[in-house]
């Protein structure tokens, strides 16, 4: 299976400390995944990486090849993976402004019918799980529903080093579990839908919903 890693940091400021913290919550996951799910495809898609317009034209708004080359190379990512690992940090209960408009650029048919994992973290005590509630919303409604089990770190400067390994007095396995119960309950929902999207194309069963609201069959 293909997973694509959404981080939702681009904060490069201080304070508060340390500036993308979100970065060793990252590296934590990578190297989780890498260890107990080598077997599967994983890319790190990094939001500093996706410098976006001021002015916001999604990526489907662009006719005929238009699109900036980024948008169109992670539209062919999104359309070719089978499931996604969204990390947050937590801004005003709320999740990364960031990973919002870079997830806002893509239609939802290019996410729907593919399975989602909920990461946040915190600077703070709850591990942004305010964020992540939201998060269930958003995603969603983007068609890559989240699997219940959801990882929040809190004070994630105390827990990872910025390499991404645990800091001295934190068990690695302990956190590897943690990190593995929603990583296998995604891939097993990510196993089970490729399957089914192979036999059953839900794009030609429901219509996709990117013109008007028409197409959403209210009478
Ligand atoms: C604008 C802003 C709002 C924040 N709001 C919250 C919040 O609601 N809850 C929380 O636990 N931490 C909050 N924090 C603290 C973040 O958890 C902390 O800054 C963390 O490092 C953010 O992740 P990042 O460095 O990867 O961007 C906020 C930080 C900023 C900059």
């Amino acid at each position: 299976m293909k997973l694509l890693v959404f981080l939702g940091t681009v904060r490069d400021s201080t304070p508060p400390r340390p500036a993308r913290l979100g970065v060793r919550v990252a590296k934590a996951c990578l190297a989780c995944l890498h260890e107990r799910f080598a077997e599967h495809e994983i890319e790190l898609i990094d939001a500093l990486d996706y410098p976006l317009e001021p002015v916001f034209k999604p990526h489907f708004a662009y006719a005929g090849g238009k699109a900036p080359a980024a948008l169109d190379r992670l539209a062919e990512k999104i359309a070719s993976s089978d499931g996604f690992i969204m990390i947050s940090p937590e801004y005003n209960h709320s999740m990364s402004p960031a990973l919002a408009n870079l997830l806002n650029h893509f239609g939802s048919s290019l996410f729907s019918y593919k399975p989602s994992a909920i990461v946040t973290y915190s600077a703070g005590q709850w591990g942004g799980m305010r964020a992540a509630i939201g998060m269930r919303t958003f995603l969603s409604e983007l068609g890559c529903l989240p699997v219940s089990a959801m990882i929040h770190v809190p004070r994630a400067q105390e827990v990872f080093e910025t390499d991404g390994s645990v800091q001295a007095g934190e068990d690695q396995a302990a956190w590897f579990d943690y990190f593995g119960r929603s990583f296998s309950q995604l891939l097993w929902w990510v196993q089970a839908a490729s399957e089914h999207r192979r036999q059953r194309d839900p794009h030609a069963l429901i219509k996709s919903f990117n013109r008007d609201p028409s197409q959403r069959n209210a009478p």
